[in-house]
C-alpha cells in the first residue's frame, strides 16, 4: 500500500493535489482533484486506473475528470454569486475544448457558451444549448455563420464595421431585431505569450476605442440592432489580477459613455484569461480570488459613477477545462546521445498537443504505472512526428523508464484536443470521461478510414 508519506521522496506522488496543501481551486493543481495512487502504485483519476484505461482504450488517450470539470464550473458560479451584487453569467469559451460531452457537462452546470465559428456553434446547439446562452465571436464571421446564429437567437459579439453593416442588412431583410454586444480593444497590456495577447491596441480583434463614438452612433441609429452589452478580452494564461481589474473599470467607463447615445446597455463581459498551473512554478490566483478581485473593481467603478450594477459576464476557457484532463501515452523507443541527452519517444506528440511547438509551452509528466518510483533522470520526451521540433517536454524529470510504460502529461484539457491535427496522418486520440470508477468514451479514436473519409480520387487517377 502506498501512503501519502512517500510524497517526501521526489516521485510522481508530488503532483497529487492533496500533496500540495493548497485549497482545491483546480487551476492551481497539476493533476485533476480526484487523482490518487492505488494499491498497485498506479495513477487513478475519477476512480479509474489510467494504466487499465490505456489497456482498454489505447493511447494516446485524453482522460477527462468530470468531478474537476464540474468543480471549476461551480467555483466560478458560486464566486460570482458571492462577490457580485448584480446579476452574473459565466460563459465557457468553447474554443478550449469543443465536443458534445464537454459542452453537455458545462451546460448542465448552467454556464453559457462562447463560440467562434459555425462549427463550435453547431456543436453547442447539438449538445442541447439554447441560443439565449450562446454568444458568437469572431473577427471575420461569414454570412452563413451569422445566419445560423441569428436563426438560433444567439447574441452576436460584433467585432468590426463590416459585420455591423452585414447585420444591419440582415436585420432589415428578416425584419428581426438582432441582439448584439460590441467588442472593443481596451489597450491593456498583460504578461503572456504574444500570440495569445489580445487586449493591446495592435490587435486584430475588436473596435479601436477611438471609434467608440461612431460605433455608438451607428448602433443607436439602427433599429434592427439591439446592443445589450460591451465586451473585451485581454489575453490568456494570465496570472496577474490587475489587468482584469483595469478592464472592469474601462468597461464601466464605456458603459457610462454609451448612455449619451440613448443606448440601454446593461451587460459587460470581461472575457476570459485566468491562468492555470502547467508546472509547479506557475502561480495563478484561485478562481475565487480572481473573481473577487474582478468583481471588486467593477463594483468600485459602478459606485464611482453612481450607476446600477450591470450584468457581469466572464468567459473562461482554459481555467475551466485545462486542469481537468491528462493525456496518457505509451513509451516506445529511446535514444541516448552520450553527454547530451536521452530521448524517450511516445506514441503521440504535436498532433494531439501542438502547444509546445506553437508557444514553447512547458508541461509536467509522470509514469502512471510506477507512481512512487524515485525520479532519477532528466530526459527529453519526444513525439513521434517527422519533425525535430516535435518535442512534448524538453526537460522531464522521470523515474527509470521502460518501453510500455504509461507516460502521463498533465493539464492538457485546454487547447489540446481543440487544436489537434492529423499531421503525418495520425488518427486523433480518443477521450474518456471518468467519474467515480466509470469510464465513458466522449470522443472515439479516429480510424484510418476516418483519415481518408474526405479524400477523392478523380476517375483519371484510378488504376485500371
Ligand atoms: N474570450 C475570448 C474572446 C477569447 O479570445 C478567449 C481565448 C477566451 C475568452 C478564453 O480565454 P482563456 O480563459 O482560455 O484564457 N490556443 C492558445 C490560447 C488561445 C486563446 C484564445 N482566446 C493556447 O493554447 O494557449
Amino acid at each position: 500500500m502506498v501512503t501519502q508519506s512517500t510524497t517526501q521522496v521526489k516521485s510522481g506522488l508530488q503532483y497529487l493535489a492533496k500533496a500540495t496543501g493548497k485549497p482545491l481551486s483546480p487551476n492551481q493543481h497539476l493533476l485533476p482533484l480526484t487523482a490518487k495512487v492505488n494499491d498497485q502504485d498506479h495513477l487513478e483519476i475519477g476512480g479509474c486506473d489510467i494504466t487499465t484505461l490505456v489497456a482498454r482504450f489505447g493511447s494516446p488517450l485524453y482522460v477527462l475528470d468530470e468531478f474537476t470539470l464540474r468543480t471549476t464550473c461551480q467555483q466560478y458560479r458560486d464566486a460570482f454569486k458571492t462577490y457580485y451584487p448584480g446579476e452574473s453569467q459565466v460563459i465557457y469559451a468553447s474554443k478550449a475544448w469543443s465536443c458534445l460531452g464537454v459542452c453537455a457537462i458545462i451546460a448542465s452546470e448552467g454556464l453559457g457558451f462562447d463560440v467562434v465559428s459555425g462549427g463550435e456553434l453547431y456543436t453547442t446547439i447539438q449538445a442541447g444549448v439554447k441560443g439565449d446562452l450562446i454568444y458568437l465571436h469572431g473577427n471575420n464571421k461569414s454570412l452563413s455563420e451569422l445566419e445560423l446564429a441569428i436563426d438560433y437567437d444567439c447574441t452576436i459579439i460584433v467585432d468590426n464595421w463590416l459585420e455591423l453593416e452585414m447585420l444591419r442588412e440582415m436585420g432589415k431583410t428578416r425584419d428581426k431585431i438582432i441582439s448584439i454586444m460590441l467588442r472593443l480593444t481596451p489597450g491593456i497590456e498583460c504578461h503572456t505569450h504574444e500570440y495569445i495577447r489580445t487586449g493591446h491596441l495592435d490587435s486584430k480583434f475588436g473596435f479601436d476605442p477611438n471609434e467608440i463614438d461612431r460605433v455608438f452612433t451607428f448602433v443607436s441609429e439602427t433599429p434592427n440592432l439591439k446592443c445589450i452589452g460591451l465586451h473585451a478580452h485581454i489575453g490568456s494564461q494570465i496570472f496577474e489580477r490587475q489587468p482584469h481589474q483595469d478592464l472592469g473599470e474601462v468597461l464601466v467607463d464605456w458603459l457610462v459613455k454609451s448612455e449619451n447615445y440613448g443606448l440601454e446597455i446593461k451587460q459587460i463581459n470581461i472575457g476570459g484569461g485566468l491562468g492555470i498551473c502547467y508546472t509547479e512554478q506557475d502561480d495563478p490566483p484561485s478562481i475565487d480570488e480572481w473573481v473577487q478581485a474582478t468583481c471588486n473593481a467593477v463594483i468600485k467603478a459602478c459606485e464611482g459613477h453612481n450607476i446600477p450594477f450591470p450584468k457581469l459576464l466572464a468567459e473562461p476557457g482554459r481555467s475551466l477545462v485545462g486542469s481537468a484532463c491528462v493525456t496518457a501515452y505509451t513509451v516506445g523507443s529511446s535514444k541516448i546521445v552520450p553527454d547530451i541527452r536521452t530521448y524517450i519517444s511516445v506514441d503521440g506528440g504535436m498532433s494531439d498537443n501542438p502547444r509546445p511547438i506553437t508557444y514553447q509551452s512547458v508541461y509536467r509528466t509522470l509514469i502512471a504505472n510506477r507512481m512512487s518510483a524515485p525520479l532519477t533522470q532528466t530526459v527529453t520526451v519526444a513525439g513521434k512526428h517527422c519533425e525535430s521540433g516535435d518535442i512534448v517536454i524538453k526537460e522531464a524529470l522521470l523515474p527509470d523508464t521502460e518501453t510500455g510504460d504509461i507516460l502521463v502529461v498533465m493539464a492538457t484539457g485546454a487547447y489540446n484536443y481543440s487544436m489537434a491535427s492529423n499531421y503525418n496522418r495520425l488518427p486523433r486520440p480518443a477521450a474518456i470521461l471518468v467519474n467515480e470508477g466509470e469510464a465513458n468514451l466522449i470522443l472515439q479514436r479516429e480510424t484510418y478510414q476516418d483519415l481518408i473519409r474526405q479524400d477523392l480520387l478523380p476517375y483519371r487517377l484510378l488504376r485500371h
